[in-house]
């Protein structure tokens, strides 16, 4: 079996046991290296006065992880710069948020050479190397200018833009082409995939034969493949004894009003404003409701250094302040608002205490917290989920909620129509999702995309 090396802009370090306090998806590469062998290669999180290509190797839970650091000035025109002013809004449809600069465009080619250079001699003749996300997409072409002619795969993990939008980019078609350079594409969803198609027909000349794209006379595969999360993991998760204090917690705290919740990082790319909109419309067009429930949102703040997201905060500030002033009561706070993250076991438990989770983003390539909500739910009292028809998550959990989440009427329906909803129909509902979250979790993903990966590709044309 080839090795495997997993390349991304951040590596989860494997803690001690198993999984330890980790996401979904660096459970499933860690359980990929372990089956394969091989390394995870990325940045350390750190900065150097100048960079020196050294490699901070570390070994622990049968799996290697390699990083480098990287100068501030990368970081400035690369993470916060190319990959977060101008790619994350723009592959989120926020086309008003993107900045153009070439300075961000040169350092995200400077760090992709970076990582080409450093990786370079840690890549063995048979391995297989799985690049992620919108941080690396030159990333494979910069490998093969180097010489390297192993199957390389591409995963983005964000939505794949409109054609119309992607254009606003300068680079538009250097940042596509460069894709080309793969062996296998992979997206979350249909609807990112057939982005992708129309702009390699439409603006490139190229063609779309099932799964295999050609342009500029290369041919490479395309598909779609949604991850899912650790699902046995995490209905484990839901009743260890961190859990059960959390829900706890959050039983004494609700005093008998129904629980809702929302737990997002803080972005724009959310829907925080707009959830907290709809659920002002709720109470503002349910007055006997008022005092009936209590929504909780956490939201940990997320690539401070980026004036969006402070200017998101503040704003998040304010209104959930505003809406609190308006509707609370001596014994009743509408909004709870956290900025912090929460262990694994504790939001396992926190889901599992509420009747509603909002999972309503403008704009999402899957949405994982979704799938954790329903893998955390009491299977004879199960919650109800609401989701946002722009999450990737969407295209699967039809079962759900839908709503849009622009619309607070829409929002405020969907709250009434959860908290009015009979058991038998949450259960239905969510032995429907359940089943669903267990089939497809991220095992059977990160399997469907080796898979694709091994297998040999179209022949070039
Ligand atoms: C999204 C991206 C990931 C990223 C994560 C956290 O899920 O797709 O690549 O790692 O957000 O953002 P951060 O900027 O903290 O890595």
């Amino acid at each position: 079996m080839s090795r495997l090396i997993v390349i991304s802009n951040r590596v989860a370090v494997p803690k001690g046991g198993e999984s330890g306090n980790q996401g979904g998806l660096a459970v499933a590469l860690q359980a990929a290296l372990r089956e394969h062998g091989g390394l995870w290669f990325g940045w350390s999180g750190d900065t150097v006065e100048s960079f020196t290509g050294n490699i901070h190797r570390h070994e622990g839970a049968g799996v290697t992880t390699a990083t480098i650091d990287l100068e501030e000035q990368d970081i400035d025109e690369y993470y916060n710069g190319f990959a977060n002013r101008t790619l994350w809004p723009l592959f989120h449809y926020r086309i008003d948020l993107t900045e153009f600069e070439r300075d961000f465009a040169g350092g995200y080619a400077r760090v992709n050479d970076r990582f080409a250079d450093t990786v370079l001699p840690l890549v063995g003749e048979e391995d297989l190397v799985w690049v992620h996300d919108y941080h690396l997409i030159p990333l494979g072409r910069k490998l093969r200018e180097r010489g390297v002619s192993n199957r390389i795969g591409f995963f983005l993990h964000t939505p794949w833009p409109p054609t119309r939008l992607l254009t606003a980019l300068p680079s538009h078609r250097q940042l596509v082409e460069s894709l080309f350079a793969y062996d296998v594409v992979g997206f979350h969803t249909a609807d990112w995939l057939d982005s992708f198609h129309h702009y390699v027909t439409s603006m490139m000349g190229g063609t779309v034969d099932g799964e295999t794209v050609t342009a500029d006379g290369r041919s490479i595969r395309a598909i779609v493949a949604p991850i899912g999360i650790d699902t046995a993991e995490y209905e484990a998760a839901a009743e260890s004894a961190e859990a059960r204090f959390a829900r706890d917690r959050m039983h004494m705290s609700a005093t008998g009003r129904a629980l809702v919740v929302g737990v997002d990082r803080l972005d724009y790319s959310k829907g925080l404003r707009e959830r907290f909109l709809g659920y002002q419309r709720f109470l503002a067009n349910h007055p006997d409701r008022r005092g009936l429930t209590s929504f909780l949102q956490i939201a940990p703040p997320s690539r401070e250094k980026v004036d969006t997201y402070q200017a998101i905060r503040t704003d998040l500030d304010a209104l959930s302040g505003s809406i609190n002033g308006e509707y609370a009561d001596i014994d009743w706070t509408p909004i709870r608002y956290v900025n912090r993250g929460y262990p694994r076991e504790e939001l396992a438990g926190i889901y599992r205490s509420a009747r509603i989770a909002l999972v309503t983003p403008l704009r999402d390539g899957m949405n994982l917290v979704a799938k954790e909500f329903v893998a955390a739910q009491d299977p004879t009292d199960p919650g109800v989920l609401v989701l946002s028809v722009f999450a990737g998550a969407a295209q699967q959990m039809t079962e759900a909620v839908l709503v849009n989440p622009y619309s607070a009427e829409e929002m405020a329906d969907a709250i009434v129509t959860a908290l009015a909803m009979p058991r038998e129909e949450r259960l239905r509902r969510w032995q429907a999702l359940i089943e669903g979250v267990r089939r497809e979790d991220v095992f059977w993903w990160c399997g469907l995309f080796l898979d694709a990966l091994e297998a040999k590709t179209p022949e070039l044309v």
